[in-house]
């Protein structure tokens, strides 16, 4: 069975991603999820990740990590994912009972991968911070890490600044980091979740019809929706879905190459921007498999049908 650690900021595409992920126990063990400072700050991400394991009846260890960033301050996106951080639904009171196995997601994933009696996939939707710090901690955990699959960076367009997407740009060290370690990463940047694998307004509105979890997802979904639409967008990008399905549904994405990736660190106007090394001689270990694009009717099924499936 394939383990699976899911490091994350909810945010409500990491709530769907996360939502996605749990509706195929036949295809992934979700044995852990930690929380990172990103969309919004850490108390509220953390909470609405207790808000949504506890709606979903899940019951996976829950860890929290790292409030900031490696080197700057955060910076949060609330216009995107409202005041909560999980804006348009109205979650059950209890939900912020759900346990929490740790405050230090670094030596919670350290020991879940360490003792694990297999390789560990780490789905990765928020800025890198967590992740970077258990490779640079604990290097020797590498050896049973099988695959990250990441949400981040582009290699077109940014969204948080012409240059750079919101998890490169929040913590572009730990990205670097992860990017350098070596270890083999699915990337799903902007150029396939802005470009290729967006939902349409009524698609979005067709989840309210999938159920108890539909409503749900289509309550925040209406609330992310509105925001992005808000911003001149007209195809909605759940960029976290991506992550998850690229490990769970690959045979969705029909388009990927292989690069080595570099992160800007500049303090400057390129701070955070993603750029793969494109020459022909290039020398480095391409260990990024970037996804270029995606049978995206299939993805959208592929999504309802996730949804849907928690009615059974
Ligand atoms: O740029 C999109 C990414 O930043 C997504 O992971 C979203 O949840 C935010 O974290
Ligand atoms: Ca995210």
């Amino acid at each position: 069975m394939t383990k699976v650690i899911m490091d994350c900021d909810p945010g409500i595409d990491d709530a769907i991603a996360l939502t996605v992920l749990l509706a195929h126990p036949e295809k992934a063990d979700l044995i852990g999820v930690t929380t990172v400072g990103g969309n919004v700050r850490l108390e509220k991400v953390t909470a609405n990740a207790k808000k949504l394991l506890t709606f979903l009846d899940a019951n996976t260890e829950l860890a929290s990590g790292q409030a900031e960033p490696l080197v700057k301050e955060i910076e949060t996106a609330g216009e995107i994912h409202g005041k909560t951080g999980m804006d348009g639904y109205d979650f059950p009171e209890e939900s912020s009972e759900y346990p929490l196995a740790s405050h230090n997601a670094v030596t919670f994933m350290y020991n879940k991968i360490s003792n694990c009696d297999e390789k560990v996939n780490i789905v990765a939707t928020a800025p890198l911070t967590n992740i970077a710090l258990l490779l640079k901690t604990f290097p020797e955990v590498m050896g049973n890490i099988e695959h990250i699959y990441i949400m981040g960076g582009s290699t077109l367009q940014g969204n948080i600044t012409t240059a750079a997407e919101f998890n490169a740009y929040v913590d572009p060290e730990a990205m670097k980091i992860v990017f350098d370690s070596g270890l083999p990463i699915t990337l799903s940047g902007l150029n396939l979740t802005e470009d290729k694998a967006y939902m349409k307004m009524d698609e979005i509105k067709h989840i309210k019809d999938l159920g108890k979890v539909g409503v749900m997802a289509s309550s925040i979904l209406g609330f992310y929706s509105s925001a992005e639409l808000a911003k001149g967008m007209t195809k909605i990008p759940v960029h976290d879905a991506c992550a998850v399905m690229s490990l769970i549904a690959p045979e969705l994405f029909t388009k990927s190459t292989n690069y080595s990736i570099d992160v800007s660190l500049s303090d400057d106007q390129f701070r955070g921007m993603t750029y793969p090394d494109r020459r022909i001689y290039a020398e480095e270990h391409n260990n990024i498999k970037v996804l270029e694009d995606v049978d995206r009717e299939a993805f959208v099924k592929y999504l309802f049908d996730s949804i849907a499936s928690y009615e059974k």
